[in-house]
């Protein structure tokens, strides 16, 4: 498998788990890395937080046991408090810290930070500045196409933040005002991409090993990047891997063997967390594994009553023993 390198950082050429706040938890990136991606990102961690002393962002920042890199994400408004935290961050062991410019929600980009940033440039670029002269590890920047279709900037804009110090570029193909709507614009990555000559990802609707290759081949982009794509399918990522490697799509994994991730997937939720905790979360986690499953209609929404990691164990005996009746459950098509 090619590989890519991020300032000092060696990265497979398949793809990486995006960052995403409130989903991507320790118990999520871990199950991802288990099942191929390239590195992860945490979710986003405010940088004034981590400067007073916030105990629930330290939550926040727990590496996966795996060799694969690990990113931490910042976000912020302000070069010195950006810099103070990424010297907080040092003692988790990221190998890349990532700031984020591309988030659209009122609390982050209505307080200057996240999206915001893309509007005022001189300020990305000292907060990019700051963060990269403060640690010894890759910087990264994580932007969007633009603020709106009016003001698309982001081939200008990565090639501020890359003169600015970051050692890559992650390109959402979409502007602010969409937030997560369709169409991702693969053309502007393939711009910033020609803009820039750290590495650029290039993220933004993929959801398979097609989807992908063709982020690959219509941007020209160093690695891709993967968020809702991967809601209860972590083996995307080895799905991605396999085909960019050998042409070949492995078969998806049967319903008893999803059954078996999903609850794998809880149980470092519920080790992590404690179980209340967890279960509360693995209602919404549970019913994305359940997806498309046979009679999935009914079983999501007896994720609502979820409380404990047992219920969650009977729920999965009760799939499989209705799908048993209907379907041979280890038909990978079924
Ligand atoms: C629930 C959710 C949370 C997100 N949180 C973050 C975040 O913390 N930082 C960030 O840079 N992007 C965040 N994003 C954006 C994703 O990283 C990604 O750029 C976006 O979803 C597009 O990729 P996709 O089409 O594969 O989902 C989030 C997206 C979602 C859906």
């Amino acid at each position: 498998m090619k590989q890519i390198s991020i300032g000092t950082v060696t990265i497979e050429q398949s793809a990486a788990l995006a960052p995403m706040a409130s989903v991507a938890d320790y118990a999520y990136r871990e199950m991802c890395a288990r099942y191929g991606a390239a590195y992860t990102v945490s979710e986003m961690v405010s940088a004034k937080a981590l400067c007073y002393g916030d105990k629930k962002s330290l939550t926040l920042l727990r590496r996966c046991s795996g060799k694969i890199p690990f990113s931490i994400q910042l976000f912020g408004d302000e070069p010195a408090f950006m810099a103070k935290a990424a010297k907080l961050l040092l003692p988790y062991a990221p190998d890349m810290i990532d700031i984020n410019m591309g988030c659209p929600v009122p609390k982050v980009a209505g307080n200057g930070s996240g999206s915001a940033l893309m509007r005022d440039s001189t300020k990305a670029a000292a907060i990019t500045a700051a963060v990269a002269e403060a640690v010894p590890v890759p910087v990264t920047v994580k932007i969007r196409k633009g603020w709106d279709e009016n003001s698309v900037n982001a081939p200008s804009f990565a090639r501020l933040m890359e003169q600015s110090g970051a050692a890559a570029i992650a390109v959402h193909g979409r502007t602010k005002q969409q937030m997560y709507r369709p169409p991702v614009d693969r053309k502007i990555i393939r711009e910033v991409k020609e803009n820039v000559s750290v590495p650029v990802i290039g993220n933004g609707g993929i959801t398979d090993a097609y989807s992908a290759q063709e982020m690959y081949r219509e941007t020209g982009c160093d690695l891709v990047m993967v968020a809702q794509g991967s809601y209860g399918r972590p083996w995307v990522f080895s799905e991605i891997r396999s085909y960019l490697k050998s042409g070949v799509i492995p078969a998806q994994p049967t319903l008893r063997e999803k059954l078996d991730i999903m609850l794998e997937h809880v149980s470092l939720a519920v080790a992590d967390k404690g179980e209340h905790t967890a279960m509360m979360e693995a209602r919404r986690v549970a019913g994305w594994y359940l997806k498309g499953m046979p009679g999935a209609a009914q079983f999501r929404y007896l994720c609502s009553s979820l409380t404990s990691y047992d219920d969650l164990k009977q729920l999965a005996a009760q799939v499989k023993a209705h799908a048993e009746t209907e379907y041979d459950v280890g038909d990978t098509t079924k």
